[in-house]
């Protein structure tokens, strides 16, 4: 993917939001939505599909694989499965940008094929931990070369046989889980993945939707090779991690009142309301219902006045996305909020400890910022400020919620990466009721 032009944002203070929303297709879902429906024999027709950067990157590859997809057309996108033995060399490296779902996800998926392909992405993503997934993929048999580092571009070096493992993972990661069941659909034998605390289960319950049998006893999880994919409908839900940053806006913002629709309602993804619920939030479950093995609901969320917590260990690998727009929940609460065990926060699309506590100072706030998490002290409002998303998506849509609750403009620097994962999220927010301007001129700037 070429550089991409840098974007700022300038967000009005105040205001609070109003109405009704459908936020864009969960973006984990949406990533294995398209593989699977690659690698299966059959059409797979998604509806729901997040239009995001991350989402195309991993299109883009399955073309470069052969595989012909139709769309996506208002989230509606056509893929004709070829299976494992359909894929085709790709004529140079696979790019998928900033999307860490797609590089770890597809580096366990063609650790499994014939030939050699390379993964590589943006300066940011080139600078992710890699080794969490080559080296488990190493040891069923993938051949897959990292730089000095452990980060990309990986050299996947095809056509090794590949043998099932039983591995305990040392992180709670879902991609990492998720490669290694990927791999383990071309492996000999059993693949299982023991996890040391839930993590989001979609590709368990995406492979079970196209007829590939996947068995869970406590927290392990296994499948055996050499089973087929078959082709199916996928309908994406919205996506809980999106609907985060409303979900805070309204609960910060007096007087908000605001409906969200269709959101994932996964029990391993709903971390955030949860911890939002225990600072004294006011959000209601108006109805459920499952669509494609994923339970969905509609949300009615009221600002309340919130209250600083410890946030429960646990909870913490079922919110890992939102701590962006949780930190921002936190400096507006009453009292102390206390985070622990969070350590992978530091390698996220940015070092998100370290960038939200240095953007919350920037507005005011005490912070401090600690190994594996964070103390924040809330205040009953921000200041204004200027701030660096260090071009992380999910940082950039965190400080522009915070303007809500801040006493002058807050300007956001290198928000072009929010397109990843929730494209017109500038609009919604003007439809909902905030003042939002895109690279504002420099000379108005207080
Ligand atoms: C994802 C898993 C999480 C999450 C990422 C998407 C997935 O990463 O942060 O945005 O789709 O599997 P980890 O599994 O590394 O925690």
């Amino acid at each position: 993917m070429s550089a991409m032009q840098s974007e700022n944002w300038r967000v009005a203070p105040g205001g609070a939001l109003h109405g009704e929303a459908r936020v864009p297709g969960d973006k984990s879902i949406s990533h294995r939505a398209v593989m699977l429906g690659a690698l299966a024999d059959g059409t797979t027709q998604v509806t729901g599909l997040l239009e995001g950067a991350d989402v195309l990157a991993t299109i883009e590859v399955f073309r470069a694989l052969g595989v012909v997809i139709d769309g996506p057309e208002d989230g509606a996108v056509t893929v004709h499965g070829v299976g494992w033995e359909g894929l085709r060399a790709p004529s140079g490296p696979l790019d998928v940008g900033n999307s860490g779902t797609s590089m770890r996800l597809l580096a366990g998926l063609l650790a499994g094929l014939p030939f050699d392909t390379v993964l590589t992405g943006d300066a940011s993503l080139n600078r992710r931990p890699m080794r969490r997934v080559t080296e488990p993929l190493a040891e069923m048999g993938a051949r897959i070369t990292a730089t000095e580092a452990g980060t990309a571009p990986l050299h996947i070096h095809g056509g090794s046989p590949l043998t099932g493992i039983d591995y305990k993972l040392p992180v709670a990661s879902a991609q990492v889980k998720s490669a290694l069941l990927l791999a383990g659909m071309r492996a000999a034998g059993h693949t299982c993945v023991t996890e040391p605390a839930p993590t989001r289960d979609h590709t368990e319950r995406m492979l079970q939707g196209f007829g590939y049998p996947v068995s869970r006893d406590l927290a392990t999880v296994c499948l055996e090779g050499g089973r087929r994919l078959y082709g199916t409908r996928v309908d994406v839900p919205a996506d809980i991690s999106s609907a985060a940053f409303l979900l805070v806006g309204a609960s910060i913002a007096p007087g908000s009142d605001l409906t969200l629709r269709h959101v994932g309602w996964n029990p391993t993804r709903t971390g955030v309301v949860e911890i939002l619920r225990q600072m004294g939030a006011d959000i209601e479950v108006l109805g459920t219902d499952e669509v494609g093995g994923e339970p969905v609901a509609d949300l009615r969320v009221r600002s309340a006045g919130l209250r600083g917590i410890a946030i429960p260990e646990e909870l913490v690998p079922l919110a890992i996305d939102e701590f962006p727009a949780l930190f921002i929940a936190a400096a507006c609460a009453e009292g102390e909020t206390l985070l622990s065990g969070a350590a992978e926060l530091r390698v996220k699309e940015s070092d998100r400890i370290a960038v939200m506590a240095e953007g919350l100072q920037a507005l005011g706030v005490t912070v401090e910022a600690r190994e594996d998490g964070a103390r924040i002290v809330g205040q009953p409002a921000l200041g204004g400020g200027r701030v660096h998303s260090h071009t992380d998506h999910r940082i950039a849509m965190a400080f522009a919620i915070a303007a809500l609750r801040a006493e002058a403009p807050v300007e956001i620097e290198a928000c072009e990466n929010v397109r990843t994962s929730f494209p017109g999220f500038v609009g919604l927010l003007r439809e909902l009721g905030m003042g939002l301007e895109v690279d504002p001129d420099p000379a108005q700037t207080p």
